[in-house]
């Protein structure tokens, strides 16, 4: 008997982290069972395949227009599963009856689902960093303590890294720093010139994780681990000033808490969603074999290198929007989005992202951010205002 039963909602079920999950369930179906599965409607067979394999009681696709050939590829696999279309369907299975909520949506889009798991009580695995990014205070405000269990690997780091300190390791008094690694990404070590003629083929090959292309470009520009950053001071309440990051190639040690005595607790696994997605969904027990671990019988060199701000402008500006709070996040995230969608689109040259990103940010006035509604309306601009700055831009 597994120490572990948990029934889960995959919210995302097609993308990544999604299918990396269901992989983990369906190598522990003692351990967990699916009631329900949501998904944008891109890939309609494969969101049916799983509802089938997963014997789910409930179905989303937020692209409403999808629901009559979700329907069909459901009918064919003799699967009948309550099928809901729409953001409203996507909401409904967020609040679906589970134990724990994965929320594996990408980008801003995930905010209401997360909001509504919160809501309904449940555990948020959560995969989608940009709904706590953006919608900060609104969720904390609702989120219980140990309601939100990361998946981002640096932060499932941290958490283990606190966890293993003992009841104190949380401690302020005690915690010096939070020290986030970065892979550095594919154009590490290059100065900003060198990237000027970046192609998103190039920016979408990442050195050491596969990932969705969002976050993978996000990890070539290091505006996910400017996202992560906030995060982290989110999640663990730590001031920007003691959250560092610090490169590390090789993607095994992934993320420490260094000690006020000088000692730095690390976390290290093989690069591998498997293991943090597991551990989010289990948590406090481990899943066995969830991911393979380091073989210490082969050599081994781990390397470190502190980021180099001036190629990589958007850790320190993520710092800056962090630290004015409110609707800020929301604006760097949002012109974000809306600068990757045009650079994948060939129509705007890679190092005007983080470019243009700065100067939407520097013309937003910051308000608190505390209903969904102002940080939807900060959102809308922010993608509003990069589309003027960068319209006639091209690679
Ligand atoms: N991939 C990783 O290794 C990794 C690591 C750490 C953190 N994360 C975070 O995890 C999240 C997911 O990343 P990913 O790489 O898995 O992304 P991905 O591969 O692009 O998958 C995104 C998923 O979201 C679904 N989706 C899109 N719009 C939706 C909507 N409106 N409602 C419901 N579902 C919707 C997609 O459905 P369709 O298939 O129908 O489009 C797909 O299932 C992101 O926040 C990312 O930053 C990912």
């Amino acid at each position: 008997m597994h120490e572990i039963h948990r029934s889960v909602v995959v919210l995302g079920s097609t993308g990544s982290v999604g299918t990396q999950a269901l992989d983990v369930i369906a190598a522990n179906r003692d351990a967990f069972a699916v009631t329900a599965l949501a998904a944008g409607g891109g890939r309609i067979d494969l969101l049916a395949r799983q509802a089938a394999e997963f014997g789910v009681e409930a179905v989303a696709v937020a692209d409403a227009s999808a629901v009559p050939a979700l329907k069909e590829a459901l009918a064919a696999l003799g699967a009948a599963p309550k099928v809901l279309g729409g953001p409203e369907g996507v909401a409904e299975v967020a609040a679906w009856g589970c134990d724990v909520v994965l929320n594996a949506i990408t980008g801003a889009l995930g905010l209401t689902s997360t909001l509504v798991a919160l809501e309904a009580g449940r555990s948020l695995a959560l995969a989608n960093k940009e709904s706590l990014i953006i919608g900060g205070p609104l969720v904390k405000r609702l989120a219980a303590p140990g309601q939100i269990l990361p998946v981002d690997s640096e932060h499932s780091a941290v958490q283990q890294c606190l966890w293993a300190a003992g009841p104190d390791g949380h401690d302020p008094a005690r915690v010096k720093q939070l020290v986030i690694t970065a892979s550095g990404g594919p154009f590490r070590g290059m100065k900003r010139e060198e990237m000027a003629d970046v192609t998103p083929r190039m920016a979408l090959a990442h050195p050491t994780w596969s990932m969705g292309p969002v976050i993978t470009v996000n990890s070539a520009t290091l505006v996910n681990k400017g996202l992560e950053v906030i995060e982290a001071h989110l999640l663990f309440d730590i001031g920007f000033d003691r959250i560092e990051v610090v490169v590390h190639p090789q993607s095994v040690v992934h993320s420490m808490v260094e000690y006020v005595d000088g000692s730095t607790i690390a976390q290290a696994s093989p690069p591998d969603m498997r293991l943090p997605i597991a551990l989010a969904l289990g948590h406090p027990a481990r899943v066995p074999g969830a991911a393979p671990a380091i073989d210490w019988t082969t050599a081994h060199t781990w390397t470190f290198e502190p980021l180099d701000d001036e190629a990589f402008p958007a850790v320190a500006l993520a710092r800056h929007v962090g630290a004015a709070g409110g609707t800020a996040p929301a604006v760097y995230n949002a012109a974000n989005e809306a600068c990757l969608d045009a650079f994948l689109r060939g129509e705007l040259p890679f190092l005007s992202i983080v470019d243009t990103v700065a100067k939407v940010v520097e013309e937003h006035d910051v308000t608190p951010a505390s209903s969904v509604e102002e940080v939807l309306a900060a959102d809308t601009w922010a993608r509003a205002r990069a589309a003027e700055l960068t319209a006639g831009q091209s690679r």
